[in-house]
């Protein structure tokens, strides 16, 4: 079974530690969930696994292998992010870019891509006679399902989901979340979902990792995290989830 691992990794901006010290793994088929508040460094952690942010300390290894970043980098873990209107090139149709995220193969015919296209678009519940449409023809739902093909264009063995439904109606939110807790399944894929909201990492995960101030403060199954939090932080987190919860039904 495939393995995403970090181990003891730090991030710094310049000289600010953003990320101390992090161990984590991933397995594949499972749903690692991270959570902690904003400017915890939940991004630069994962930033580091695709090579946007370079380790200070530490390492980023699948089966043992360390990661290769910048130009060389695996194709192993794909990243998707918050706002997909940001991440998509508004210029290109929705096919070119899943196209162009596909491995490059000697000679796979034309038809072959596009047929690969279909395919990835129908996976993520897409109906790919859009494959010719722009971002900006599309919900923001739907952008959100072309990223989502984008990532698993490239055959990843692990995805990681950066807050990929923060930015999105509350309405279409489920559905995406169902969708890539399908995925999970259907394709064996390790996930790591971050949010900063324990009430959505908690609806996808088996395992749960909490963040505060760079450091992570807790690791575990997500019942016994959400039954019994051995730290303050958690508990704090799941108090605030259960307000907005109440002040949600009494609304
Ligand atoms: N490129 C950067 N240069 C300098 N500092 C940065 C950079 N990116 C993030 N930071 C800082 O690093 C810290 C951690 O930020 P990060 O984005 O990793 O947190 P986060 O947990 O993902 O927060 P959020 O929930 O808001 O997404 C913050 O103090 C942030 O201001
Ligand atoms: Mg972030």
């Amino acid at each position: 079974m495939a393995e995403l691992r970090f181990s003891s990794v730090s991030v710094r901006y310049g000289p600010q530690t953003v990320v101390r010290d992090v161990s984590i793994a991933v397995a594949s088929g499972g749903v690692l969930g991270l959570v902690g508040e904003s400017g915890s460094g939940k991004s630069s952690l994962a930033r580091a696994a695709v090579g946007l942010a370079s380790l200070a300390q530490g390492r980023i290894s699948v089966d043992g292998a360390a990661l290769a970043t910048g130009r060389g980098r695996s194709r192993a873990v794909q990243m998707i992010f918050q706002d997909p209107f940001a991440s998509l090139d508004p210029r290109m149709s929705i096919g070119a870019t899943i196209a162009e995220a596909l491995p490059a193969s000697g000679r796979r015919p034309r038809s072959g891509r596009a047929a690969e296209v279909a395919r990835l678009l129908d996976l993520v519940g897409l109906d790919p006679a859009r494959a010719g449409s722009r971002p900006g023809q599309l919900s923001g739902g739907q952008r959100q399902r072309v990223a989502i093909a984008r990532a698993l264009a490239a055959r990843p063995a692990f995805i990681i989901a950066d807050e990929i439904t923060s930015a999105l109606d509350v309405s279409v939110q489920g559905a995406i979340l169902n969708l890539i807790k399908n995925l999970r399944t259907e394709l064996g894929l390790g996930l790591l979902f971050i949010s900063h909201n324990i009430s959505v990492v908690r609806y996808v995960s088996d395992t749960i990792a909490v963040m505060w101030e760079g450091a992570l403060v807790e690791t575990g199954p997500a019942e016994r995290v959400l039954a019994s939090p051995q730290h303050a932080y958690t508990r704090e987190l799941l108090a605030t989830a259960r307000d907005s919860a109440l002040t949600m039904e009494g609304s």
